[in-house]
C-alpha cells in the first residue's frame, strides 16, 4: 500500500530549505537561531495533528502519538542542522519521513500501532561547527559532560555552551535531556545515503548494517612567520609547507591498500596571518579518519600524525594536536535490519543491505536503545554539497517503507 504522498513531502523539503543563510546551499549550523526555527516548524506540523510535543535540555524536539497501549515507544527521527553550504535532505529527509508518519497516522482509521510513537528532531548533529557529531543524541544516550559543552568551541571560538546559551538552551540542564531505555523500545532513522551505492544498483532502499566511526583531531603546526621577500628560501619555517605534506600524507596513508575502506580527510585549514606577503607562521587543520574497523581507524589517525611530527621536524615546525571527537563503528541489531528488510520485501521495494559511511544519530542511540536505519537514495551520490537530491517519489517510497516497519515493531515482543 502506498501512503506517503510525494508532494506533500517535497513542499515539506522546500519549506525547511528556506531556512537558512545566504545560499548557496542550505547553512542552518548547530545550535543557531536557524536551526531553531526549523525545530519550530516540525514542533508545529506535530501539535497540528493533537501530538504533545516538547523540547529537551539539549535542544531535540520529540512529539508523541499515544499507542493504544501503554509500553516503551518506539521512535522515529533525524536532524535539522546542516553544514555551511549544504543539502536539503541531509538529516531533514528523515525528520519530514516523521513527519509524513504522524500525518499518514492521523489521517488514518485503519493504521493502529500498539505501542507510542515518538517523533524526533535531533538538534547539532553534525560535527561541521564544533567537530564533534550528533551532540544532541548524544545527550540523549548520557554521553556528553558539561566539560565537553564548554570545551568544544567553533572556528570564532564560541563553545558549545555559550552557543546553547544563545538560543536560549541551559547547558547545565543538559543532563535531563538524558532518555530512560526503560521508557523506549527501539529507533529507526531515515536518511539519504549520501553515497552512490543504491543509485548505481538502482534500488530503491538500503538496509544498514553498519556505520563507520569517525577519529578527530586537530592539528596546530606552528612555524615562524616572516617576510616573503626579504626571507631566503632556506631555513624557513613555512607552517603551510608543512601542512600540505600532512593533507598529502592523509590521502597517501587512507589510500593504501592496507587501509582499504579507510576514509581520511582534511577539510578545514585556517592559515595565519594569511597575508600574500607573509610567510605562513600558523596553520591549523581538522583531520577526519572514519572507518568501519575500529582499530584500523584509530591506527590511521596515529599514522598521519606520526606524519605531521616528521614534516614538522623537518623544517622547524612545532606540531600540537589534540583529539575532538572519536565514535567507534557501530554494528546495528540484525533482529531490527530483520524487520526493516521485511519491511521493504513486503513494500515490493528491492533493498540491499549496506554500510554507512557518513554518522548518525541512530549509532550513538544504539548505544542505549537497539536502533536500525534505512537508506534512500542520493543523486550522484553527492552529500554535504547544495546539489543533494532525492526524488519527491524515491522519499516517498522510504516512507512507506518506514511505516511498515513501525508498524511491525509497534507489535514486536507484545502479546
Ligand atoms: C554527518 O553528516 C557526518 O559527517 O557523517
Ligand atoms: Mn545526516
Ligand atoms: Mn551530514
Amino acid at each position: 500500500m502506498k501512503y506517503a504522498d510525494p508532494a506533500r513531502l517535497a513542499a515539506l523539503i522546500d519549506r525547511l530549505a528556506t531556512i537558512s543563510d545566504a545560499g548557496p546551499g542550505v547553512t542552518r549550523l548547530a545550535y543557531t537561531p536557524l536551526e531553531r526555527q526549523a525545530h519550530e516548524v516540525f514542533a508545529d506540523h506535530m501539535s497540528a495533528l493533537g501530538l504533545k510535543v516538547w523540547s529537551d535540555a539539549a535542544g531535540n524536539t520529540i512529539a508523541e502519538r499515544q499507542g493504544s497501549e501503554d509500553l516503551p515507544a518506539l521512535g522515529t527521527g533525524s536532524h535539522l542542522d546542516s553544514v555551511p553550504r549544504g543539502g536539503r535532505f541531509d538529516g531533514i529527509a528523515g525528520v519530514v519521513a516523521a513527519m509524513e508518519v504522524a500525518t499518514i497516522l492521523a489521517d488514518s482509521d485503519d493504521l493502529h500501532h500498539r505501542r507510542p510513537l515518538r517523533f524526533v528532531a535531533f538538534a547539532a548533529e553534525e560535527g561541521a561547527r564544533f567537530g564533534l557529531a550528533c551532540l544532541g543524541s548524544r545527550l540523549a544516550a548520557g554521553l556528553n559532560t558539561p566539560d565537553d559543552l564548554e570545551r568544544l568551541k567553533d572556528a570564532d571560538g564560541v563553545s558549545v555552551a555559550e552557543a546553547m546559551r544563545g538560543v536560549g538552551l541551559d547547558p547545565a540542564l543538559t543532563g535531563e535531556a538524558r532518555w530512560d531505555p526503560q521508557d523506549w523500545y527501539a529507533f529507526v532513522e531515515l536518511h539519504v545515503e549520501q553515497g552512490d551505492v543504491l543509485e548505481r544498483a538502482g534500488l530503491p532502499i538500503g538496509v544498514v548494517d553498519t556505520v563507520s566511526g569517525s577519529t578527530r583531531l586537530r592539528l596546530d603546526l606552528i612555524g615562524r612567520p616572516s617576510h616573503t621577500g626579504a626571507t631566503p628560501m632556506a631555513g624557513r619555517s613555512d607552517a603551510l609547507v608543512a601542512a600540505a605534506q600532512v593533507v598529502l600524507a592523509a590521502d597517501a596513508v587512507a589510500g593504501d591498500a592496507r587501509h582499504r575502506g579507510t576514509r581520511a580527510t582534511v577539510g578545514e585549514l585556517r592559515v595565519s596571518p594569511g597575508s600574500v606577503t607573509t610567510i605562513p607562521g600558523q596553520v591549523s587543520l581538522s583531520l577526519d579518519v572514519r572507518d568501519v574497523d575500529s582499530d584500523r581507524q584509530r591506527r590511521t589517525a596515529a599514522e598521519i600524525v606520526r606524519h605531521a611530527q616528521a614534516a614538522g621536524d623537518d623544517r622547524g615546525v612545532r606540531l600540537d594536536y589534540r583529539l575532538i571527537g572519536d565514535s567507534s563503528p557501530v554494528v546495528l541489531p540484525l533482529w531490527i535490519r530483520d524487520v526493516l528488510t521485511a519491511a521493504a520485501a513486503s513494500h515490493g521495494a528491492a533493498y540491499r543491505v549496506m554500510t554507512s559511511g557518513a554518522s548518525h544519530d541512530a549509532q550513538i542511540i544504539n548505544k542505549i536503545i537497539p536502533a536500525g536505519m534505512l537508506f534512500v537514495p542520493s543523486r550522484s551520490g553527492v552529500s554535504h554539497v547544495p546539489e543533494e537530491w532525492t526524488s519527491p517519489e524515491e522519499l516517498a517510497t522510504g516512507v512507506d517503507v518506514l511505516l511498515s516497519a513501525l508498524l511491525r515493531l509497534s507489535d514486536e515482543g507484545t502479546s
